[in-house]
Formats: structure tokens, sequence, C-alpha cells
């Protein structure tokens, strides 16, 4: 028999979440075979849209230990501690023991993080990253700052984020910061204010204040328009809000479902995250935001997420997806230690 280990699947179609045996993979040519040390929660994991085959392992936040090297994977080592973005597949999901990662989505953790913060990271900086910097209709199609030759196209111009202190809202807000803009206006709750400032909002707004009061609140911050919003919560609510913020040919990015409708004259659009470096149009992009992952982390450009931990390996999971989906975690990514089942 196969080496074993433990995983959380889901048995079937919209079934509970339980812990069970599956085979331990074997890398293949590009992929490395990862012991997961740390992995963290995502909303994605509870909607499960992605789920196809079942039993279905979910979760696509990775941190842990190099156990084995496919074919062909030149840049790391066995015993390295990487972080790496999972995929919609058994083999290669998070929420087990051992997982498969893809080399060209898989970056070493420096010494100065945790597994647990290189956890938080992979699925918020690819979603802002594939939505600022990937093509509409997944993204805005800004010019990556990593990939500038000596143009700074965003430079001074304002950007507001909707749901800043969320997970996916506070790497939009770093790599608002890199791409030179500015002020970058985020709203939150009045608690998370401090927490959106830390990672580089410039302007807070209670994200209680109604539209046409936010709309005034930030005419006083900047004259110029607003090209672009970011919604990291894409409720119907939140779309209409950042749709009436924006200027003429300004576009509204979305993590979500588009529901607002876009303009045929005035140029508006409006673009809808799909936020994994695996999927065909992110992959370009993808690889050359992961070869900076390690040094944008080392030096602290990107900075992780804050964590709490949930007790009972993979068993806590179910528990943390319970309070994400019931909107009972601010400004913090929930992870969880598989090796502790
Ligand atoms: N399309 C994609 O590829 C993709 C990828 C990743 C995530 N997503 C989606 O993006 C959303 C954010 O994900 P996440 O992991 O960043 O979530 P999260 O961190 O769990 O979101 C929690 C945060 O949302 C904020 N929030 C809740 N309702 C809000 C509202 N009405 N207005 C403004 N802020 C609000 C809360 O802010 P306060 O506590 O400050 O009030 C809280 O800090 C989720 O819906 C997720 O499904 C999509």
């Amino acid at each position: 028999m196969s080496p074993q280990q433990k995983a959380l699947m889901v048995p079937e179609k919209q079934g509970k979440l339980e812990v069970g045996s599956r085979n331990i993979p074997n890398p293949g040519t590009g992929e490395l075979l990862v012991k997961v040390q740390s992995v963290a929660l995502n909303p994605i994991d509870y909607h499960m849209v992605f789920l196809k085959h079942y039993p279905a392992v979910p979760g696509v936040d990775i941190a842990g230990i190099v156990e084995e090297l496919g074919e062909g994977v030149e840049n790391f080592r066995k015993g390295d501690r990487v972080l790496a973005h999972g995929a919609f597949n058994n083999d290669k999901a998070a929420f087990q023991q051992y997982t498969l990662t893809v080399a060209s989505f898989t970056a070493k953790i420096p010494s100065n993080l945790s597994f647990d913060d290189a956890a938080t990271v992979p699925v918020g900086l690819d979603t802002a990253v594939t939505s600022m910097y990937g093509e509409y209709p997944y993204g805005a199609g800004l010019t990556p700052p990593w990939a500038k030759s000596g143009s700074n196209d965003e430079l001074k111009k304002p950007i507001v984020i909707i749901g800043g202190s969320s997970c996916v809202g506070l790497y939009v807000i770093q790599f608002a910061r890199l791409s030179g803009f500015y002020p970058i206006i985020a709203t939150a709750s009045p608690s998370n204010e401090d927490l959106v400032k830390s990672y580089g909002a410039t302007h807070f707004f209670d994200r209680h204040l109604p539209g046409n009061e936010l709309k005034a609140a930030i005419s006083k911050v900047t004259d110029s328009s607003i090209c672009i919003v970011y919604d990291a919560i894409s409720l119907q609510e939140t779309q209409s809000m950042g749709w009436g913020l924006l200027a003429e040919n300004g576009t509204l990015i979305l993590t979500h479902d588009v529901l607002v409708k876009e303009d045929e004259n005035k140029g508006r659009k409006a673009a809808r995250a799909f936020g994994s470096p695996h999927a065909p149009q992110n992959q370009e992009l993808s690889r050359g935001s992961w070869a900076m992952v390690e040094k944008w982390l080392s030096e602290g450009t990107i900075q992780p997420n804050k964590y709490e931990v949930l007790p009972n390996g993979l068993e806590g999971i179910t528990g943390g997806l319970e309070r994400l989906k019931n909107g009972q975690v601010s400004g913090t990514k929930l992870v969880a230690h598989p090796q502790e089942t």
C-alpha cells in the first residue's frame, strides 16, 4: 500500500468536512512534494464551488518543508521552507499533511518569517496581483511595478479600496503603494483604522458611511478623479458604492461576479478577479510575481497578514470556516497546523 497521510475531505457534494486518509502523492515534472506545516483559510474553502471530484480536499494557502523534488525542479532543495499557492485538485490542495506544489508558484520562506506568516500570503497576494495587473476582464491591466522600465504610470493617482482590512484588501493596499498610487484611501471598521494605515493606506474612512457621504469625504482628500476602485468585498451594496465613486473610463475591480451594469458610453469597466496563478490567463504574470515573493517578504516590501492559529490540526479548520462564513473574522487570517492532527 502507498504511504498514507491524514487529509480533511468533503466526501460528496455538499457533504460535511471530515478527516480521513489518502495516499501521499508523488511529484511530477516541475512539482515539489511538501510536508505541510501551516495552512490558511479562505472564503473559497467554504464556498467549495471549484471542487469537482469527490471525496475532495479543499484549501489553497500552503506553507511547509520540501520533502522531494520532481524532475526539472532546479531552485529548491529537500528541507527548504516554502510557501505555495495550491490548486483545486486533491493532490495539490492545502488541507492535508503532504501536498504537491508547482515550482513556479512556490517560493522560499525567508528566515524572518514563520510558517504561519507565510501561509497567509499566497491567495491574498495572487488575488491582488492578478486583478490589478492582469488584463480585463480579470484585471485592471495596470503596469506591474516589478516589470517597470522607468515609467511609473500610477504615480500620485488616487485609489479607493473598499474593505481595506480584509486579507485581500491588505495586499491591495501594499501593491497600491508599490505602484505609486497616492492617496491610498481605504474603508474598514473604525477598529481597523490603525491596521490599514500600518499596511500603507494614507486615508481611512468608516465602511459604514453611506455612499454619498463617502464620496463627499473623498472629494476633500483629492481633486483628482478616481480611476481605480478596488472592492475587496463585492457585495451588491459595496459594488454600487464603488461604481458611484468611479470616474469616466475608470475600472472597478471586484472579487466576486460583476453586479453593476458596465457603461456603454462613459467607458467605466468592472473587472472580476480570478486569483489563482494556475489559471491560464494568470500564469505568465504570476510567474513574474512569484519570482519576487522571497525578496519582497525578506525585505519587508510585502507584509503577511496577521493571523490566529486554530487548535486541533485539520479538525480545527471546520470551526474556523464557520467563523469566516459568519463574518466573525476581522483583519486576520485563520491558520491551522495539519501535522497536529
Ligand atoms: N475572486 C477571487 O479570486 C477571490 C480570491 C480571494 C478572495 N475572494 C473573495 O474576496 C472577499 C475577501 O476575501 P478575504 O479573504 O480578504 O476576506 P476576509 O479577510 O475574511 O474578510 C473579512 C473582512 O471583510 C471586511 N468586511 C466585511 N463586510 C464588509 C463590508 N460590507 N464593507 C467593507 N468591509 C467589509 C471586514 O472588515 P471590518 O472588520 O474592518 O469591518 C473584515 O476585516 C471574499 O468574499 C472572498 O470570497 C475572491
